[in-house]
């Protein structure tokens, strides 16, 4: 009991006080305060003890049961899950580690790991050469101007030539309206400093990027989320809650999803911009991919269609260049710049002005142009291998959508077989994939996995899937109960 007596409500705050009640409690778990198993108090007795009513108990209990932080017995009340995100480290397994990097953004490859959790180019695929010229070429041009503060909003030049770029993927924009960001990254977390106060609610694509929902976590948002679908994100239910949370923001990738490789039809595209605009929200489309379409077809963003403003464009250039130069742009609707520019400034003041400048350089001498029509050729020499060794050793009750471009595919595992369980066993065996778990901001999606062919080169493509098949073939075989009980592997939580 002498943990409720931290607990503090405010009535005189904005936030409900459920939202606030479940932040407390987050806190406290996280910080160890209550232990796995551990009953939480009982809703009456807590809800006379703050003075609230009991459905704001219910709520937040609710709330954390969503985040996967308790879970309930019937008839017995709310317990504290065994394992919460932030002691994963306490178990004896090493993949449990290696699990808690993954949610972190980073994977542990060891040796000759076969590496299908990654989704960042293989360094050979980088420009080094061209990219030392077009450097030389900067500092004698700009010489000690390179390295002071550079234009908080971005060189400008640079944001001339991103303007002339967009044009090609007929998105209209100003000089204005760029946004120059150290990451794609940065940009989610800067939209998230700008627009997000603590308790609002936001909406994400299920599954979706583990790094947008820890952005938005750490801003304290309230995340909902929408599934997707094979065509885009499911419409009905988009609808159906966006007029009963008004949330701030709708976060979507409408081609080539991450994890899922899934792209919005046509149709949904435009749906999901008039839904925008008639509820007035905005919509942060995270591009990363749509230059990698390998079927012919073009995917064009969004933010081509979006004819109101209602849509931030942000856009990634890791995939397709060089992850460590920390250079991504964003599109920002008017309305916004003042409030972008104060979060871009308290980020990090600007981005390197050499990198900038020498990305001007790229941009303007079409070496831009040749260097992705060779990335795409590679990535399309991968996911070719990959997707033909898929067909030739997966077995037929794994089911997957070949995404026709990008650099995943999403797998779902026959009911009762778990994702971290098909993790493990192949890690056993040298080859990383990634548990589903990982892209969901509540408790969902056990049963799927995601595997990226951008940092596997081709010679081992077809001996990794080949490994990955076996897994799967020898796991179904054992039926769905074996695995994490007789290895004592628990589930993520
Ligand atoms: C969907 C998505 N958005 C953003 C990022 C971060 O990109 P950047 O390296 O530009 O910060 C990633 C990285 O994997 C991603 O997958």
């Amino acid at each position: 009991m002498e943990k409720i007596v931290t607990i503090h409500l405010d009535r005189g705050l904005d936030t409900p006080l459920y939202t606030q009640l479940f932040w407390q409690l987050r806190s406290l778990i996280k910080e160890g305060v209550f232990q796995p198993d551990e009953k939480l108090p009982p809703i009456r007795m807590l809800a006379s003890e703050l003075g609230v009513n009991s459905i704001t108990v219910v709520n937040a209990y609710k709330q954390l049961e969503k985040e996967g932080l308790a879970y309930s017995k019937v008839g017995s009340g709310t317990y504290i899950s065994p394992v919460n995100r932030d002691e994963r480290s306490t178990f004896a397994y090493e993949e449990a580690d290696d699990l808690r990097m993954m949610e972190r953004g980073q994977i542990s490859v060891k040796g000759d790991t076969i590496n299908f959790a990654s989704a960042t180019p293989t360094p050979d695929l980088f420009p080094v050469e061209n990219f030392k010229t077009l450097v030389n070429r900067v500092l004698d041009r700009d010489k000690g101007d390179v390295f002071g503060y550079q234009q908080i909003q971005g060189f400008q030049p640079l944001r001339q030539s991103i303007c002339m770029y967009l044009e090609k993927y007929s998105i209209t924009s100003s000089v204005d309206s760029i946004q120059v960001i150290s990451g794609a990254q940065q940009g989610i977390d800067i939209v998230s400093k700008a627009l997000i106060e603590f308790g609002d609610c936001i909406f994400i694509e299920s599954p979706t990027y583990r790094g947008a929902i820890e952005a938005f976590k750490s801003r304290g948002a309230r995340i909902v989320e929408i599934p997707i679908e094979e065509d885009g994100i499911n419409l009905g239910e988009l609808e159906q809650k966006i007029s009963l949370y008004n949330p701030k923001l709708v976060y979507v990738m409408p081609n080539f999803q991450n994890p899922t490789g899934y792209s919005y039809s046509d149709e949904k595209k435009q749906r999901i911009l008039q839904i925008a605009r008639a509820h007035n929200t905005y919509i942060v489309e995270d591009d990363f991919l749509s230059e990698l379409s390998y079927t012919g077809s073009t995917s064009l963003p969004l933010k081509a269609l979006d004819h109101s403003e209602n849509v931030i464009y942000i856009k990634s250039f890791s995939k397709i260049f060089m992850p460590g130069l920390r250079l991504g742009f964003m599109v920002v609707p008017g309305r916004l710049w003042n409030r972008v520019l104060s979060a871009k400034h308290t980020s990090d003041i600007s981005t390197s002005g050499l990198i900038q400048r020498t990305f001007d350089l790229y941009l303007r001498e079409d070496v831009w142009v040749e260097h992705i029509e060779y990335m795409k050729e590679k990535y399309r020499k991968r996911y070719e291998l990959f997707m033909g060794a898929l067909r030739d050793s997966f077995p037929g009750e794994v089911n997957y959508k070949d995404p026709g471009g990008g650099l995943h595919v999403w797998f779902q595992l026959p009911q009762g077989y778990s994702d971290e369980e098909v993790y493990a066993r192949c890690l056993k065996k040298g080859v990383l994939i990634t548990p589903g778990s990982l892209f969901y901001s509540g408790s969902s999606g056990r049963s799927h996995f995601r595997m990226s062919f951008a940092s596997v080169h081709s010679d081992r493509i077809v001996k990794g899937v080949k490994m990955v098949g076996s897994v799967l073939e020898e796991y179904l075989k054992e039926g769905a109960a074996a695995g994490s009980q007789t290895e004592g592997y628990s589930p993520f939580m």
